[in-house]
């Protein structure tokens, strides 16, 4: 009787596990993130992934996957500090790809060979906080090499694992902090904010910041 009862209890938590491993998987994902334009008017295909990708006639100059959006042309105002080591270059690689929405000057809707205002494009920006501008002055550096050398130059910041990872969690893109090294676009991470970790104590910055 006692057998079959504690046996009851220990179904019972190793379902619960289950379902919550289930719960998470199904919610950590770009369905249902803001990132998930299917529900938006400006979308009229009302799919998911085209609005930045397409597996045909993709732009193949652009520095992402199968590349369906149009891309910035802006040039950005810099981040500088007196004891910045890094050198900080104009926005490259998947970062440009972020900034082709988020700095503003291309709308939403130019994908799929729509351009900026023309065509099937209905011009919607982005607005409010989630719009970053082409002011980079006041935002944490992207698009500089983070190695070993910079870590011996500034003395605080830890020694990434590789040129695509410093913890095996944050990524680099050959060696560079891009915006896709905080963030993760397709929210594979489940976090606020799109964070490829959580950020609870400042977690994601003492991943780097040895401070
Ligand atoms: C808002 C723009 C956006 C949407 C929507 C989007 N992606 Fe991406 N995707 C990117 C960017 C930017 C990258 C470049 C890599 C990075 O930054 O992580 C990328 C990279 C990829 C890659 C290659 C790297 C990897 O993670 O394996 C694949 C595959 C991919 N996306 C598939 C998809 C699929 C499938 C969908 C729809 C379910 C989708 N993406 C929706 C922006 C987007
Ligand atoms: C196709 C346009 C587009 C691209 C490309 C794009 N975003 Fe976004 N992003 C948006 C829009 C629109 C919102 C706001 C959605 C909302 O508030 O409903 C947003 C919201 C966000 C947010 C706020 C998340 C939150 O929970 O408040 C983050 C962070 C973000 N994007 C990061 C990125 C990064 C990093 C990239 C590149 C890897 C990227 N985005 C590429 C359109 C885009
Ligand atoms: C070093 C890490 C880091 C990098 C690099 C980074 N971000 Fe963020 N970003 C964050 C954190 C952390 C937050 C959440 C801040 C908060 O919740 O107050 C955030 C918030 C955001 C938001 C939401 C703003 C809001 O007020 O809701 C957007 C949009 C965004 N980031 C886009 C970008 C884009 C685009 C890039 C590249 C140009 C980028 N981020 C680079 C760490 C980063
Ligand atoms: C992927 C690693 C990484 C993450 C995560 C990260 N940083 Fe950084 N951060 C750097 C590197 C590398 C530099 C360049 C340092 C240098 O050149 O001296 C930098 C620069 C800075 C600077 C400017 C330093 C200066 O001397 O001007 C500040 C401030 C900063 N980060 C704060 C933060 C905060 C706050 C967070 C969390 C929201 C964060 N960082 C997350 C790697 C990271």
């Amino acid at each position: 009787m006692k057998r079959v009862k504690w046996l009851g209890v220990g179904v019972f938590f190793f379902s619960s596990i289950i379902l919550n491993v289930f719960v998470a998987n199904v919610s950590a994902d770009i369905q249902g993130s803001v990132h998930d334009f299917s529900n938006d008017n400006w979308n009229r295909s009302r799919e998911v992934c085209v609005v930045c990708h397409t597996p045909h006639r993709a732009e193949v100059n652009a520095q992402v996957p199968l590349w369906n959006h149009q891309t910035t042309l802006a040039t950005f105002s810099l981040y500088q500090s007196p004891t910045l080591n890094a050198t900080v270059s104009q926005p490259d690689g998947a970062s440009k790809a972020c900034l082709s929405c988020h700095d503003g000057t291309v709308a939403l809707d130019a994908f799929g060979g729509a351009i900026n205002n023309i065509g099937q494009g209905q011009g919607e920006h982005i607005i409010g906080s989630d719009l970053i501008g082409i002011d980079l002055a006041n935002d944490h550096p992207i698009s500089f090499v983070y190695d070993a050398a910079l870590a011996t130059a500034d003395r605080e910041l830890a020694t990434p694992q590789s040129a695509s990872t410093v913890d095996g969690v944050v990524p680099l893109f050959a060696s560079k902090v891009q915006c896709s090294t905080c963030h993760d676009v397709h929210n594979t991470a489940n976090q606020t904010k799109l964070l490829v970790k959580s950020n609870a104590g400042s977690a994601l910055c003492l991943t780097c910041h040895v401070k």
